[in-house]
């Protein structure tokens, strides 16, 4: 089956998770990938929070999939001498180090557009070009404080809470891989590469613009009525946590279900979509609100709305979290099982789709990853295990143009 992004060759300079989340998307869409690692050590994620000893981290492997790995050092001049090589052959090179490695190394984009005029080099930092922190290295929670997701998440009496959503991390490398397909179309149209550079913090806050909005509402009127704190509670000027309050229009919580005193996920998120006030009435079993007058608009509602969910939570209190759903569902409600990712791990609905699947990996066996959450109807995406540190170095040298000869000198000069 033909691949979208094949013949697309990709230098993938990159660590950690938000430049391998990038990469590992553009390979599953079919483009070569290939990993450059430092020999000996590669990626840090090879080694953090290891399971098994001396095996590749799920950390890593959970972010690598589907590409091959060359060893590199390219400090060293036959190092430098292959990676310029390897970009005069590629069509982009994406790098998330910290600020200025690359340029300490040699290959500023000056260097790189001359080696290959058609390369788009995509370039992950914490903070944008020109940014008054511009210097700064950047990981996943220091993104989230610096993109608003911290000051607006978590509870309004708690502290600035970061999310387990990897905000700062794989969605900057959606965000990346998004330029570096519109990249590629320009490309196709004018022969020319260029650089894409997406920052962690402009990524985050691409996410939390709804929190802008409120920002601005709070300026002009002072309140938020969707946010707990309204009516009974105070605003100062600054957007509040909210909790688990909807972020739109539509009021909802997490609630209880049966259980939840034992179970950490005993809950359900439920929702009070305005124009399904009747069909919640009927599911739990309060037809009379439906044509009162003290709850028959959002407006009347907003005042009790947590008398509201405390009512719903009654009638919870004998159904799980599922059984919920599942009478919920029938009234058109939007809701969900608060899931936990054992649950998730086994959901026949996620392994059927190709969400949750079972990777082969050479050194640990079977391990569970996260495929491609992007479905096609013309192409099927096939998630292979990641690969060893090195694994592809000769082939890929091969690849390249290197003789079995040069090949042997390359490794006696310990430059991969
Ligand atoms: N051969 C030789 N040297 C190599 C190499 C190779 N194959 N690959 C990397 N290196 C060197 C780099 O040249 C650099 O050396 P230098 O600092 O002496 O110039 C060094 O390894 C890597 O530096 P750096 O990226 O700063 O690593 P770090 O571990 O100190 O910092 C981050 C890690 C993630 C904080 C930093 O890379 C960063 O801020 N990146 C941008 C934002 C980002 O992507 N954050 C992580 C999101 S998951």
């Amino acid at each position: 089956m033909t691949k979208a992004l094949e013949g697309i060759r990709i230098i993938d300079f990159t660590h950690v998770q938000a430049g391998p989340a990038c990469t590992q998307l553009l390979a599953w869409f079919g483009a070569d990938v290939i990993k450059v690692e430092r020999p000996g050590a590669g990626d840090v994620t090879r080694s953090q929070l290891r399971d098994i000893p001396g095996v590749d981290a799920l950390y890593f492997t959970m972010l690598n999939s589907n590409k091959r790995s060359i060893t590199l050092d390219t400090k060293t001049p036959e190092g430098k001498q292959v990676l310029e090589q390897l970009i005069r052959g590629s069509d982009v090179m994406v790098e998330n180090f910290g600020p200025g490695a690359l340029d300490r190394m040699g290959f500023s984009w000056d260097r790189i557009r001359e080696l290959n005029p058609r390369m788009i080099w995509a370039s992950v930092k914490g903070f944008s070009d020109g940014h008054h922190y511009e210097d700064l290295k950047v990981y996943e929670n220091v993104a989230q404080c610096a993109g608003g997701a911290a000051s607006t998440t978590g509870f309004w009496d708690g502290p600035p809470t970061v999310s387990a959503a990897a905000l700062g991390d794989s969605n900057t490398g959606m965000h990346l891989a998004i330029g570096i397909l519109a990249a590629l179309r320009y490309r196709d149209k004018t022969g020319r590469g260029q650089k894409v550079a997406v920052s962690m913090q402009d990524s985050v806050l691409n996410l939390c613009r709804v929190k802008l909005r409120d920002q601005q509402r709070l300026d002009r009127v002072g309140y938020l009525e969707e946010y707990p704190q309204y009516p009974h509670g105070t605003f100062s000027d600054v957007v509040p946590r909210g909790g688990n309050a909807g972020g739109g229009g539509q009021p909802g919580w997490v609630l209880k279900c049966k259980g939840w005193e034992t179970d950490p996920n005993a809950y359900i998120y439920f929702t009070i979509q305005g124009h399904a006030w009747a069909p919640i009435c009927k599911a739990i079993g309060k037809p009379e609100w439906e044509t009162d007058p003290a709850y028959m608009t959002a407006e009347a509602r907003q005042d009790k709305i947590f008398d509201i969910f405390a009512t719903i939570e009654d009638w919870l209190k004998d159904k799980t979290k599922f059984e919920a759903v599942d009478i919920l569902r029938k009234f058109d409600i939007p809701c969900s099982p608060v899931l936990s990712m054992k649950e998730i791990a086994n959901d026949p609905s996620l392994r059927k789709s190709g969400t949750v699947v079972e990777v082969e990996h050479k050194a640990r066996g079977k391990y569970l990853t996260v495929g491609s959450p992007i479905k096609f109807s013309e192409m099927s995406v096939e998630v292979t295990g990641s690969p060893l540190l090195g694994e592809h170095t000769d082939e890929i040298l091969k690849d390249i143009g290197y003789t079995p000869e040069k090949i042997a000198e390359l490794h006696a000069a310990k430059a991969v």
